[in-house]
């Protein structure tokens, strides 16, 4: 084993980077599992045969000791503005593909999801303290605004021809909420790309021209809150269309859910959830920043002060419309899109988008989900559907035969599905 610092009374341990993988096994095996062999047999299993494809992902972050799988799958059957899509999706929750499938074939026969993007643009700050007076910061702002332009010429260049870069800078006094404290609020376009790395580029050399001896900046950095990013999905049809048995009480009562989502924090965060079910699938799948699009969308649903539903129903002249608005800041150029394999493969499956078609296909997602969710738990329960999906995962996990999962599979076929009830069935068929 190569050098490195270890002090045997404490696991702290110096210039573990610089470790080997193998190394770096080693260490772990021996400082947090008992040496136990078991654990590096595990880790090892999930290595790719194919050492550049394994090389790509250890690069993606440090320590890499191996690669943690998660299952991808297709939602086929979205009519979205009248495109068709198949949707890639990765989660680890059992249910959310075969909703997602479902609801988008339900759909397509009704006119499919109406999407629009009602904005793109993006936020990023510098913020510092300025102890002076206000109205010579203000002029200093204004003479010196175009040279903060100026001095992001060889970072937007590129941008500016793509039809995106900085729109707009401006100086924002917050000294009432914290002493001293002002900002510089710049609004971008990024186009097809997330933009982080841009956006982040920019301000820093926004605040480097920007700095003085009586300016301090605190820091620079764009905001993942993107109220201005902004899309908008949308399913419509008759009530009796509904394809339900009584579909007026249908509607009626998938309505009253969601406005119990919109007045009820308690309710709105599991009804959100819901929906970035369906969301973190597709953004999982396409190679972006999840957390981004998490902290953001949240943060949108609390905008009022109050946190609330993003979704919204209404029932008028026997029309049943349900929709969903929600800031997503995506994009299908750069970050891991291009690098990760199956990004690569997703933004193909969904024929190339733009980020601003991804951000309508991946709403539909969202609402699809979401009208999933509603439907099953204002009718059957939501355990129904979950607990189908969950018996495959309890009978994986008691590493049943395929003519195990056959047999008790069709046993529990209009029973309560338990795990307590799957072992004990389990048992009896093995003790025959
Ligand atoms: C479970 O992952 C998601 C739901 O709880 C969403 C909802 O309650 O609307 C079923």
């Amino acid at each position: 084993m190569g050098a490195y610092l270890h002090n045997k009374m404490t696991k702290i341990i110096s210039g573990f980077s610089k470790l080997t993988k193998e190394e770096k096994i080693n260490w772990l095996a021996e400082n947090y599992f008992n040496n136990n062999s078991n654990a590096i047999t595990t880790i090892k299993q999930y290595w790719h045969d194919d050492k550049k494809l394994q090389q790509l992902h250890d690069d993606f972050i440090e320590n890499t000791v191996s690669n943690f799988y998660l299952p991808m799958g297709v939602a086929p059957n979205f009519l979205i503005n009248g495109t068709e899509y198949a949707i890639p999706m990765v989660t680890e929750e059992s249910s959310v593909v075969a909703a997602a499938s479902l609801v988008a074939k339900f759909w397509s026969t009704k006119g499919g999801f109406k999407t629009s993007v009602l904005g793109t643009t993006k936020i990023g700050q510098v913020h510092f303290m300025f102890a002076g007076k206000k109205a010579a910061l203000d002029s200093y702002f204004n003479k010196n605004k175009t040279a903060l332009f100026e001095a992001t010429a060889s970072i937007t260049k590129n941008m500016e021809k793509r039809g995106g870069g900085i729109l707009d800078i401006k100086l924002v006094d917050k000294t009432a909420q914290l002493e001293n404290y002002y900002q510089l609020h710049i609004t971008f376009e990024t186009k097809d790309s997330m933009g982080a790395n841009f956006i982040n580029s920019c301000l820093e050399a926004i605040s480097t021209e920007f700095r003085n001896d009586e300016i301090e900046i605190v820091m620079s950095i764009l905001s993942n809150y993107v109220p201005e990013c902004l899309v908008r999905a949308e399913v419509s049809c008759k009530i009796e269309e509904l394809g339900v048995q009584n579909p007026q009480k249908f509607a009626e009562k998938f309505q009253q859910a969601v406005k119990i989502a919109e007045i009820e924090p308690y309710r709105a965060v599991t009804h959100n959830k819901g929906i970035m079910n369906g969301v973190d699938a597709v953004v999982l799948a396409t190679g972006n920043d999840f957390r981004a699009v998490e902290a953001g969308v949240h943060a949108y649903a609390a905008r009022s002060g109050s946190y609330t539903s993003l979704s919204h129903c209404t029932i008028d002249n026997g029309i049943f419309k349900f929709w969903l608005e929600l800031p997503l800041a995506l994009g299908t150029v750069g970050g891991i899109t291009a690098l990760h394999p199956l990004a690569k493969l997703s933004l193909e499956m969904l024929q190339k988008p733009s980020a601003a078609v991804l951000m309508q296909i991946i709403a539909a997602a969202g609402l699809a989900q979401n009208f999933a969710a509603l439907r099953a738990l204002t009718t059957k329960g939501i355990q129904h559907g979950h607990m189908k999906m969950h018996l495959q995962n309890i009978l994986n996990q008691l590493g049943a035969t395929q003519a195990e999962k056959d047999q008790i599979t069709t046993f529990f076929e209009g029973k309560t599905v338990s795990h307590s009830a799957v072992v004990s069935k389990f048992k009896e068929i093995n003790r025959c």
